[in-house]
């Protein structure tokens, strides 16, 4: 029932974003200058919401442009309606809608769709990941200097020791290619899929990256924090990694060099 209803969820939101992608919607900013939301996100998330409300309406609810709904229950939904706004607003069509479930404290589902490609990730704790149904793994490289690797850029730069720009930087120079796809989730996914070696984004929130954390685990990856410490949705840093490569990525995070 829990699946069913996430499943109908993110196919529901998913349909809405590649109906209004061929229409015009109004664009507005949210905190930066290139901060932006769509009316389209809010849409995505209103059809989630009623479908949510409609099984569930004793769960919680923590959604990237409404904020949060907090119950007494066990049950979380971890939603961003759109993730890859940017790109969604600029019709280049890497985005998707991004769902997990938290059960007592715990990402026990995730979904991640983009509907333009018609790429479906799934994953339930404990039973592996999919991609339209079919079992996916992270990749076999276990060399970080012949990895593909991706990672992604707040909208207010972090000065930071060790920040965006540094770490990105030393693999540029190194000549390891670093993706910039505009799309957590997405990225998470293709670790999970095997299409990149590892992913690291130093402020995410748990909407970005709930659904797609559980996806690269089942798909036999590992994610840690920035420390190398257990993931935590609601802590800005991620590493995202098929598990071989992980260490090395970690310590150039840190300040090593490739
Ligand atoms: C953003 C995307 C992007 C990442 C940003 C996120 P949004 O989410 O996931 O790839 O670099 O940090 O905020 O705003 O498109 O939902
Ligand atoms: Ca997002
Ligand atoms: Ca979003």
């Amino acid at each position: 029932m829990l699946k069913q209803v996430l499943l109908q969820a993110t196919k529901a939101a998913a349909e809405i974003i590649k109906e209004y992608s061929t229409r015009s919607f109004t664009i507005s900013n949210k905190e930066g200058i290139n901060n932006l939301v769509t009316e389209v996100d809010h849409k995505s998330e209103e059809v989630i919401f009623g479908i949510i409300k409609e099984n569930f309406p004793g769960h919680q609810i923590l959604s990237e442009e409404y904020g949060e709904i907090v119950q007494d229950s066990n049950y979380k939904w971890i939603i961003d309606p759109i993730d890859g706004t940017i790109n969604f607003a600029n019709h280049i069509p890497v985005c998707c809608v991004s769902i997990g479930i938290e059960v007592n404290g715990k990402i026990e589902m995730g979904a991640v769709y983009n509907p333009f490609i018609d790429e479906f990730f799934f994953a339930q704790r404990g039973y592996g990941a999919t991609l339209n149904e079919a079992k996916i793994s992270v990749s076999e490289q276990s060399e970080l200097v012949k990895s593909c690797l991706a990672t992604g850029f707040p909208y207010t730069y972090l000065d930071m020791p060790n920040g965006p720009l540094e770490v990105f930087s030393k693999f540029i120079r190194k000549g390891v290619p670093v993706r910039r796809l505009g799309s957590a989730a997405i990225d998470l996914c293709y670790v999970a899929a095997g299409r990149f070696e590892g992913f690291y984004e130093h402020k995410l929130n748990a909407w970005d990256s709930a659904a797609g954390f559980l996806i690269v685990e089942e798909a036999g990856g590992k994610v840690t924090d920035m420390n190398g410490d257990v993931y935590n949705p609601y802590k800005p840093g991620i590493i995202a990694t098929n598990g071989l490569i992980h260490d090395d990525l970690l310590a150039v995070v840190k300040g090593g060099e490739v």
